[in-house]
């Protein structure tokens, strides 16, 4: 049969792979799934545990820039064949992992807000999408495979809210016997925990089927079915984004969740969990992470729950005792912002409490250019034609904005340029670097952003001549710079 006789409904049957989907649909008794924790703990991992396989799982290779170590090849975007590659910020992205691997092995980064920080547009949130991705994928696969249940109960199907792990249904006398034959087991990797409670519906389903079971705990776990699930952004499972809105409309529900009026006259109170909806951003992050667009314009009081929540592993919904949760919490933060609050004694605590990853722009030509000629390279642009140095010059032009004058008289700011992407110049080369840098700490963190280059670019593209140059895109630079309200110096 060619392609022609087929049905657009075969052809898209075809395209899925059976294998995949079966495994994808996996479910099973606690029983069957305890034997396939014993076979392979790692389906026991923690969400830092998960991310850090992740990101290890995608390799890294030895890194050329000035203070790193590797560079992580989750960032130059396997899924998208690059399209939102990450270049340059080898330092800062490693540090990042570093920290992620740290919080694996329980040595305390999983206590506190992972926070980015940075000029605008200097790619967090490029950075936390391919984390996003990376875990959505990674859900799909044999190695990243992670497990839930739900209650099946009178002819309904009550699905843990959460997305708990099935592991937490064993009796706390449990856990450390089945921990330590779990860590025999596991052959790499940091050890697994059985940590938290179920959450507040669950544990009322548990103590009711116990209840009508006489306590005998192996008849209740008979209305346990365990399933495999996918980290999905789009249906919000095991990703939760939360971005400040209007101050004074933000309150704690949109973290945790809140009762549902319609199933109080179902079950007669306010204060039953099976009347509560689970799903703030931190519940439907379970599991997975949680994301925090500009968590410095967070109310007080919401970013002390946040803090807390971090430290503690826990939400505490309205009305209902604390419940635990596993996820990452990462938060992004523009300069600016920070800086506004430097002075503020919130910050204080706030510091505390956070690991703070600065995310500067590019300081070295060769990467910064990456970023436009991914978008503006002459195949993206049919009829169009981008004369040569015309991105260079563009990218140049940036990375100077990003610079103090060197106080070296016989250095001017375009050597240092050249310099500091690897070249030498007159008489200075890489081993002048260090010194330069220590000198001018704050480089990176002000200029001008990627974003408004490419802005700018598109702009004198849009003109009516087939070739763009770099006088064209230039002259579109300064012009746009009279409406530019970031344009800041060192001070
Ligand atoms: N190092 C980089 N590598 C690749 N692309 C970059 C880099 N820095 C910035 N960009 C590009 O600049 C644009 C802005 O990036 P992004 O939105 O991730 O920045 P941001 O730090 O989240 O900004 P903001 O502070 O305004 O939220 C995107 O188009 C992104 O691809
Ligand atoms: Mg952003």
């Amino acid at each position: 049969m060619s392609h022609q006789d087929r049905s657009l409904f075969d052809l898209a049957r075809a395209s899925l792979d059976r294998e995949a989907q079966r495994a994808l649909a996996w479910e099973g008794t606690l029983a069957e799934y305890l034997a396939l924790v014993e076979e392979r703990p790692q389906l026991a991992r923690n969400a830092f545990q998960r991310l850090s396989d992740m990101l290890e799982s995608h390799g890294s290779r030895p890194s050329s820039e000035r203070g790193a170590r590797r560079r992580w090849k989750l960032f130059d975007d396997p899924f998208g064949s690059g399209r939102d590659a990450v270049f340059g910020l080898d330092g800062p992205l490693d540090e990042l992992v570093a920290t992620l691997r740290a919080a694996a092995r329980g040595l305390g980064p999983e206590r506190r807000v992972i926070l980015l920080h940075g000029p605008v547009g200097s790619a967090k949130s490029t950075i936390v999408r391919l984390l996003k991705r990376g875990l959505e994928q990674y859900s799909r696969t044999d190695e990243g495979a992670l497990f839930t249940f739900r209650w099946e109960v009178d002819g309904q199907r009550i699905p843990s809210a959460l997305h708990q792990d099935p592991l937490l249904l064993l009796p706390h006398a449990a856990r450390a016997q089945v921990e330590a034959r779990l860590n025999a087991k596991r052959r790499r990797g940091p050890a697994i925990r059985i940590e938290g409670e179920l959450d507040p519906a669950s544990r009322w389903w548990y103590a009711e089927l116990l209840a009508r079971h006489g306590g005998d705990w192996a008849q209740a776990m008979e209305h346990v079915r365990v399933q495999r699930f996918v980290i999905s952004e789009e249906d919000r499972v095991g990703i939760g984004t939360f971005q400040p809105k209007d101050e004074k409309n933000q309150d704690s529900t949109e973290l945790t969740g809140d009762i549902d009026y319609r199933r109080i006259a179902e079950f007669g109170s306010d204060s039953d969990p099976r009347a509560f909806n689970f799903d703030g951003e931190l519940c439907v992050a379970n599991r997975g992470l949680a994301e925090f667009i500009e968590v410095l314009k967070l109310d007080v009081a919401f970013l002390y729950d946040l803090l807390g929540a971090t430290q503690e592993h826990a939400i505490k919904p309205k009305k209902f005792a604390l419940t635990s949760i596993d996820e990452v919490i990462l938060g992004h933060t523009n300069e600016p912002e920070y800086r506004k609050l430097a002075t503020n004694e919130l910050m204080e605590a706030f510091r505390d409490r956070t690991i703070k990853i600065d995310v500067p722009y590019n300081l070295a030509l060769s990467d910064e250019v990456q970023i436009y000629r991914r978008q503006f390279s002459s195949e993206r642009l049919p009829g169009r034609s981008v004369a040569p140095h015309t991105l260079e010059m563009a990218a140049l032009w940036a990375v100077l904005t990003r610079l103090e004058e060197p106080t070296n008289s016989s250095l001017g700011i375009v050597q240092k340029a050249r310099l500091y992407d690897g070249q030498s110049v007159q008489g200075f080369g890489p081993e002048h670097v260090t010194e330069l840098r220590k000198a001018a700490p704050r480089e990176g963190l002000f200029g001008i952003s990627p974003r408004y280059v490419q802005d700018r670019i598109a702009a004198a593209l849009v003109s009516e001549r087939p070739t763009v140059t770099a006088f064209d895109v230039l002259d579109s630079l300064e012009a746009g710079l009279t409406h530019h309200s970031l344009v800041s110096t060192s001070d």
